[in-house]
């Protein structure tokens, strides 16, 4: 597979990368089993075969479950560790999560931000992350917390890079003030059927009265060498809730000689933004699916045909 160097950084990663939010099993405490570890096993070891080398985790996913199934696998591979760039995710307080109980929140804090690497390391069984994202923005934050947050991790060798998701241009530039280590990825939502970062930048001067909230993030990102990673880059396996776009995508499927995942992923890789899409099957079969993108090169048209079809309706 390609491979992108992300910007500003050392790191060379796989032009696909693979989400863990659905490693581990439900949302609970219960114990992680031995099956999930050895899907955990499987899908690594499959993202290798077909050359993707970035692993998308989260402190929050299953409630640290899966950054444990990562753990448990690297414990019967520890060869499998420095084979993956390792992309970890804080900054959501999950309800849900005994550890901490309602409501549901975002914390940047200084405190938040390094207890969470620090237990990451340990479920992980790791040394250091890669890369480290804020998961979210949160309304409270105080940049320069943030910016000492990083700093302390950094010296201490537990964090290599630094990133942010789901953050507005003006958000970025906020932190960028404060922090000294470029923000090297920003992870957002956009697939075939979540394109608002894409197709919004085509309603500037359509007299549409609300400005979209991603309008010029794109542009930002790309402007400021930030590296876009797409986060349920297969709509969640709902692309086909849109009967044209299904069918769009099937006829270029059989047309290219591809899977419809790669269709839809070769969708994003076409942009010329150089975007990752991180996509998060738990299955074997269809990670390999969606690993044929990468030889599927969309015309103009083609990828117009797309726009087009999920849209329902031609652009202006
Ligand atoms: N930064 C953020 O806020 C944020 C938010 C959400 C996710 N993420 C990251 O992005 C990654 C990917 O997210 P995602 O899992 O929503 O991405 P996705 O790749 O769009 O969706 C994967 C899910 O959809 C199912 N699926 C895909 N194609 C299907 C089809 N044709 N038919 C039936 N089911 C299908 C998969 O099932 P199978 O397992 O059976 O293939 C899997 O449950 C996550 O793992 C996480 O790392 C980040």
């Amino acid at each position: 597979m390609h491979q992108y160097r992300i910007p500003n950084t050392d790191l060379q990663v796989s032009r696909l990368a693979l989400g863990t939010m659905h490693w581990g099993g439900e949302w609970n405490l219960e114990p992680v089993t031995g099956q999930a570890i050895d899907r955990g096993q499987a899908l690594m070891e499959a993202a290798l075969e077909c050359g993707i080398n970035h692993l998308d985790l989260a402190d929050i996913y299953t409630f640290g479950k899966s950054d444990q199934v990562v753990g448990e696998v690297l414990k019967i591979r520890p060869d499998l560790r420095d084979a993956f760039i390792m992309q970890q995710k804080c900054g959501i307080v999950m309800a849900g999560d005994p550890a901490y109980g309602p409501p549901q929140r975002y914390d940047l804090s200084y405190e938040h931000i390094v207890s969470c690497v620090d237990e990451s390391l340990e479920r992980i069984r790791t040394q250091h992350l890669d890369l480290l994202a804020l998961h979210r923005p949160d309304p409270l934050v105080e940049p320069a917390e943030v910016a000492r947050a990083f700093d302390d991790l950094h010296r201490a060798g537990k964090v290599r890079w630094f990133g942010v998701s789901n953050h507005s241009a003006g958000q970025i530039e906020l932190l960028r003030q404060h922090v000294d280590q470029p923000l090297v990825v920003n992870q957002l939502e956009v697939s075939l059927l979540h394109h608002h970062l894409i197709s919004d930048g085509l309603l500037v001067n359509t007299g549409t009265d609300d400005q979209p909230a991603t309008t010029g993030l794109l542009d930002y990102c790309r402007r400021h060498h930030v590296m876009i990673q797409a986060w349920s880059p297969l709509a969640g396996g709902r692309l086909s809730e849109n009967p044209d776009l299904g069918g769009t995508v099937t006829a270029l499927a059989d047309q290219h000689g591809v899977s419809a995942e790669a269709i839809a992923l070769a969708w994003l890789l076409r942009h010329p933004a150089g975007i990752q899409p991180v996509v998060g099957t738990r299955s074997v079969d269809r990670l390999r699916a969606c690993a044929q993108a990468d030889s599927v090169e969309l015309s103009r048209r083609e990828w117009f045909q797309l726009l087009e079809a999920s849209r329902g309706q031609v652009v202006p």
